[in-house]
């Protein structure tokens, strides 16, 4: 039978189930199948979910609706859990938004191959997209750009908008029929364009910017010194933490510049105080600060590798680990922090096939070399990343997450004995339909792996088209100081 992900274990017996067969549900105790594991036995005339939780039995259904793409279910059992807690995708909405019913779909496809977590990147350079009572103007002004200039897109036409809390808990609430929780991601420190050209006086030179219109990772970042730029994070944070019951909640810290910092004398007296030459001491204060509110509220804070750079965090913090040439998130892990895997060179959906093959996507082990044996199980999880600088239309967006958003999700749950890129890519292909069935319409086969001569041509093009080198080395630069 054509499952994704690939269950633990099948046992096939004679005979197809009866066309009138019961199906029953039963929560029973079973230690082996933990949180989120379930077992399916069909027979002549019966078929029986069974799990330890709701979530469990959700799972059992979800399998079960891919063996109904057959036109006879065998007799069989079926034993199935995760390989790790944390399964997810990640849905940048600040750059370009998608619909409440574009969303929906990805949940339903995120449901269908057992992801759990939905991380929502909703505030960028280039958007805010929560609706905010407290604070106005970060609709007002922060939602709205002037035009579209990403690489070679000029669209002169203002675009913007945002998530009104109602749509917020529509989304929250899909979700939690179907055992997603939703992160939400406010980026900190860094990539606060739009929230700065809302609120000036958050900035270190606290003149007023625009919201970028372009791609790219930008000098404009708060002035992590000021007290002010303190209260205002901790009340944003508080009105929008109730907005989203998980308990884990992202404050970002990928790709931030310095430049205002070194310039900014609140921001150089600082950094004395703390006793440190480089900056990145004064984001690794900033961003405990914003890890203990988080944490006296409740939450798990989460935050990108970056965070990293001044020093060692807090080990109740997740760090995810996308870029890392220092290794930092190995450091965290190593220290029993737990770590979540959404490698750029690897899991990163918004690159082009010709650079990131299906096959590679799948093959990548999220157990990171450095990782000593007895702290690999502080990798809780994977993530695929989605960035939408690019990706405007829901179709775009389709072509590129499928099928590398289902690899990611059966490295997620299947054990790593099991993993067979060529057995994925037919087991894919038999569940298309029920993507589609949802108006899901992955890529062609014949793009997941191109040849290595399309590859090099396909990566050269995709560079020179999209991607402005300026922003690319500044990100690489960034990993390296
Ligand atoms: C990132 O891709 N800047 C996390
Ligand atoms: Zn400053």
């Amino acid at each position: 039978m054509h499952i994704v992900p690939i269950p633990s274990r099948i046992i096939y017996y004679d005979g197809n189930v009866g066309q009138n067969a019961v199906i029953t549900k039963e929560i029973i105790t079973d230690a082996s199948l933990g949180e989120e594991g379930y077992i399916i036995r069909t027979s002549l005339n019966s078929i029986t979910l069974c799990a330890q939780t709701d979530a469990g039995l959700f799972y059992a259904e979800k399998t079960l609706e891919q063996l109904r793409l057959y036109s006879s279910i065998p007799c069989m059992e079926i034993k199935d859990s995760p390989a790790f807690s944390y399964r997810g995708f990640m849905l940048d909405s600040a750059r370009h938004m998608q619909s409440v019913d574009e969303i929906k779909k990805l949940v339903d496809a995120a449901a269908l191959f057992k992801f759990n977590t939905m991380h929502w990147h909703l505030s960028d350079d280039q958007g805010y997209r929560i609706e905010s009572k407290k604070f106005p103007l970060l609709n007002e002004k922060g939602s709205w750009r002037e035009s579209d200039n990403f690489g070679s897109m000029h669209t002169g036409v203002r675009y913007g908008g945002y998530y009104t809390h109602e749509e917020i808990s529509e989304i929250v609430s899909y979700c939690k029929e179907r055992f997603i929780d939703v992160v939400p991601e406010i980026d900190l420190p860094g990539h606060t364009t739009a929230i700065i050209s809302a609120y000036p006086h958050l900035s270190c030179r606290k003149e007023q910017i625009p919201v970028q219109t372009k791609q790219g990772i930008f000098e404009d970042v708060l002035c992590v010194s000021s007290e002010e730029t303190l209260e205002f994070v901790y009340a944003l944070l508080d009105e929008v933490m109730p907005l989203f019951p998980s308990e884990r909640f992202h404050i970002g810290g990928d790709e931030v510049k310095f430049n205002r910092w070194k310039e900014c004398p609140e921001c150089r007296e600082k950094l004395k105080k703390l006793g440190k030459d480089n900056y990145a001491a004064l984001q690794s204060d900033f961003t405990a600060k914003l890890i203990s509110y988080l944490k006296s509220k409740g939450k798990k804070p989460t935050v990108w590798n970056e965070s990293l750079a001044g020093g060692d965090i807090d080990r109740d913090t997740t760090v995810q680990m996308w870029l890392d040439g220092k290794k930092h998130s190995v450091r965290h892990a190593n220290r029993a922090g737990k770590v979540i895997v959404s490698d750029f060179y690897h899991y990163y959906c918004d690159y082009p096939y010709h650079m990131t093959p299906l096959e590679k996507t799948y093959n990548f082990n999220p157990i990171l070399k450095g990782i000593a044996p007895v702290m690999s199980k502080n990798v809780i999880g994977v993530e695929a990343p989605l960035w939408t600088e690019y990706i405007c239309d829901f179709d775009k967006l389709c072509y590129m997450f499928f099928p590398r958003f289902a690899a990611v999700a059966e490295v997620g749950w299947s054990s790593r004995e099991k993993l067979d890129c060529r057995s994925f890519e037919r087991r894919f292909n038999a569940v298309t339909p029920l993507l589609e069935k949802r108006g899901i319409k992955p890529a062609p086969p014949s793009h997941w792996n191109p040849t290595l001569p399309e590859r090099l041509i396909g990566t050269i093009g995709f560079f020179k088209d999209k991607i402005s080198i300026s922003a690319l080395t500044n990100s690489f630069n960034s990993q390296i100081s």
